[in-house]
């Protein structure tokens, strides 16, 4: 059955990380995995999480079956989170919240359901856009095209050609956003630009999906919802949340797939499906990361333990950005990073090719993904002067 399969590709990230792993340089500095490290280069546990999973302890829960969509308790706070709990959105009960391992496992709910129940519709990806979307919709059998957003040119976003490309859809596509902290370029639409975008929809009908990675790590808890709350009136729309950034849950596998119909009933009736998707998928999903997240958001304690984490860890990204400019500043190269300081979350185009990728991981045991693309948190206050000093030395061999 098997000896005919030619070996798999491997994973651009994750084999640029093992290929890390082995480097004995011990200078060595991984700018290409996608998770957050602190100024020391640890991947933290939050206090509010810590504590969260002491009361879990004493509370002796037990590890029955969740229902199909996880926890209503969970549902509920998520929503919260996720749209605002005095949004219309949530007033007008429009939207339902299922708990799914991870924001990879909503997508790939999302994708499922869309494929069964919403008549196979064209997915469409910014471009570029965080290459897994491509395997986990393609995974579902649904066509994928790409719609123009970053620009190398002005490294900013392509607005125009984006409305150019999405004013040509209709109700048989699918369009997915970054709801903040675009990943890769680190490009989000401004708040005008979000209306734009709104406004596109209601003319063409097609379906808002947006995945949420980052909420809290771009501009601010509420601020990063912004683009999703610009949705608020289209007839339906998906929301696919991860945990694993904002609560430090990479892997408990934490994230949720939030449907918003017209109406309660219209939201009910979608919602049914939903969970027949969920049920033939995974059947139910994993308590734990769920019950640590509805154990911080309805302790007001807890609640402000972690916002003040998600706060810090946004401040430190911001600082890293600023110390990366002022430092390649320093080194006299003739490029004008500032843009760097202009983007949001943990990933930013560095500008840098290939070949400058490719001498900064063999001369300096620097790890960079192809193409460019860096997460800013993992530069420390005790690496960025090493960082700067290795980009310059390659941008002048140019
Ligand atoms: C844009 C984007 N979407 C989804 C995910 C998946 O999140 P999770 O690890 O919770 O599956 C990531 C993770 O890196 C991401 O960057």
């Amino acid at each position: 059955m098997f000896e005919k399969l030619e070996p798999a590709p491997p994973d651009p990230i994750l084999g640029l990380t093992e290929a890390f792993n082995k480097d004995p340089r011990p200078e060595k500095v991984n700018l290409g995995v996608g998770v957050y490290q602190d100024a020391t280069g640890r991947t933290p546990t939050f206090d509010s999480i810590r504590e969260a999973q002491k009361r879990l302890l004493q509370a002796d829960v037990s590890m029955n079956y969740l229902p199909i969509p996880g926890a209503p308790a969970y549902a509920n706070a998520v929503r919260d989170l996720v749209f605002g709990a005095d949004s219309r959105i949530v007033q007008d009960n429009r939207s339902r919240t299922a708990h799914t391992p991870g924001g990879t496992g909503a997508l790939r709910v999302a994708a499922d359901f869309l494929a069964v129940h919403g008549g196979r519709p064209t997915v469409w990806f910014s471009q570029p856009t965080w290459p897994n979307h491509n395997g986990v919709f393609e995974a579902a059998g649904l066509p994928i095209q790409s719609y123009p957003y970053y620009d190398r040119a002005t490294q900013g976003i392509d607005f125009a050609g984006m409305v150019a490309c999405l004013s040509r859809l209709g109700p048989k596509d699918v369009v997915l956003m970054h709801a903040c902290c675009h990943n890769p370029s680190g490009l989000d639409p401004d708040a005008e630009q979000w209306k734009a975008l709104a406004e596109l929809q209601r003319k063409h009908g097609f379906l808002p999906l947006f995945d949420f990675a980052y909420q809290g790590l771009g501009r601010g808890l509420e601020p990063d919802s912004e683009g999703i709350r610009a949705f608020s009136d289209a007839p339906a729309m998906l929301v696919a949340s991860s945990f694993s950034k904002n609560f430090g849950l990479y892997n408990q596998r934490t994230g949720a797939l939030s449907f918003v119909g017209q109406t309660s009933e219209a939201a009910d009736l979608a919602f049914g499906h939903l969970k027949r998707t969920i049920r033939a998928m995974y059947s139910n999903p994993p308590a734990y990361g769920g019950a640590l997240v509805t154990t911080v958001l309805g302790d007001p304690a807890l609640r402000a333990i972690w916002r003040e984490e998600v706060d810090a860890m946004r401040a430190r990204i911001a600082e890293m950005r600023s110390a990366l400019v002022r430092g390649l500043e320093a080194e006299g190269i003739d490029r004008d990073f500032s843009y760097l300081t202009e983007q949001y979350g943990m990933f930013s185009f560095s500008g840098l090719s290939d070949a400058h990728v490719n001498a900064l991981r063999d001369r300096f045991a620097i790890y960079i993904v192809k193409g460019g693309r860096i997460n800013v948190a993992g530069i420390t206050p005790g690496n960025v002067a090493y960082i700067c000093k290795s980009v310059a030395t390659v941008l002048k061999a140019d």
